[in-house]
């Protein structure tokens, strides 16, 4: 089996996953309460809190398995990009882990991670697809065309997209993460009610903080009585309006590279508006959408193990 650690942001997260993908166990501790009074990820908080729970979590993974270290042949841990005091907490378990049972060690991208959440099973999705991956830190358009190989077709030129759902969610009182708190609020909501501008950007680009200012000033216009009574109608036309940007350009990023099947990763995949607009897109599972290491441990299958003792000097980086 594999043991996938991941600590990139706040989650800490330990999985066991066997060659064939074949999900074991997978632990995940979100530090998210811990965060939420500074309405953001505090990294030096975040570094201390992965400090305490990475041992624990890596030992409640292995006896949700029902296993034990003996039974682990390779150890994959996230190199980047992502807060540098927390993922080398993650780097340091692996590599003590890896050099105590002479394991080999596999360095994962967090974004090969995500994308490598579809691989797993009982349904595991086969490239050549078109990828949106759109979560706290990212949003790219990438044509996956094997395990191995993926090209960027698009990017945000500013605000990620579960940034705009965070921004947003603060803008409106929601507390952070704000992106599942817009999506339940947004049911209850006219999303015709208010019309937010979708950027216009050439190419396959996208760009939010228009959004987000256009909502700033909506709210500026109410008072606490009015915000109170039209706090869901914001919630539903600001969503709508990230989500028609996503769907748009996913669709034509498909085109471009003549792909046929379409797929979402990553936190904002979870958003059930993104996934109702896309009914022909394979999405992750929910559980799988948001940080986790099961992810990390199946793109470890298609990535080469770094020899001892050169893994012992890998070095984390926050992007690329
Ligand atoms: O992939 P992820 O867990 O972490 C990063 O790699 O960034 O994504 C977290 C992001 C947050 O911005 C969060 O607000 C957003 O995903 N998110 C959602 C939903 N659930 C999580 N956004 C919209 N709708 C949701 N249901
Ligand atoms: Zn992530």
């Amino acid at each position: 089996m594999i043991l996938g650690i991941e600590t990139s942001c706040d989650e800490t997260a330990a999985a066991l996953v066997t060659r064939d993908g074949e999900i074991r166990a997978s632990v995940v501790s979100s530090q998210a309460e811990l965060h939420a009074r500074y309405g953001g990820v505090v990294p030096e908080v975040a570094s201390r809190r992965h400090l305490e729970l990475v041992t624990p979590v890596i030992r409640e993974a292995l006896a949700d398995a029902g296993a034990t270290l003996d039974d682990v042949d390779r150890i994959a841990v996230t190199q980047g990009p992502g807060l540098i005091g927390a993922l080398l907490v993650g780097l340091s378990a692996a590599k003590a882990i890896a050099w105590s049972r002479h394991l080999s060690l596999v360095a994962v991208d967090h974004l090969d991670g995500h994308v490598a959440s579809l691989y797993l099973e009982p349904d595991p999705l086969e490239p050549p697809f078109l990828c949106l991956l759109a979560s706290g830190g990212h949003t790219l358009l990438l044509d996956v065309r094997s395990h191995m190989e993926r090209e960027v077709l698009g990017t945000t030129l500013d605000d990620a997209a579960g940034e705009a759902f965070d921004k947003g969610a603060r803008l409106l009182g929601l507390g952070y993460p704000g992106g599942r708190a817009i999506d339940l609020l947004a049911r209850e909501g006219d999303s015709e009610a208010y019309d937010f501008p979708v950027a216009r950007v050439p190419g396959l680009d996208f760009s939010f903080s228009g959004l987000k200012t256009a909502l700033l000033y909506a709210v500026r216009e109410l008072d606490e009585a009015e915000l109170e009574a039209r706090r869901d109608d914001l919630a539903a036309s600001y969503q709508r309006a990230i989500v028609r940007a996503l769907v748009s350009r996913v669709r034509a990023a498909a085109a471009q590279a003549g792909r046929e099947q379409i797929a979402i990763v990553g936190g904002v995949a979870a958003n059930s508006e993104l996934r109702a607009a896309l009914p022909e897109a394979v999405a992750a599972p929910l559980s799988l959408c948001t940080d986790n290491a099961a992810m990390i441990a199946s793109a470890a299958r298609w990535t080469e193990p770094i020899p001892y003792p050169r893994y012992l000097s890998l070095d984390a980086y926050s992007s690329r």
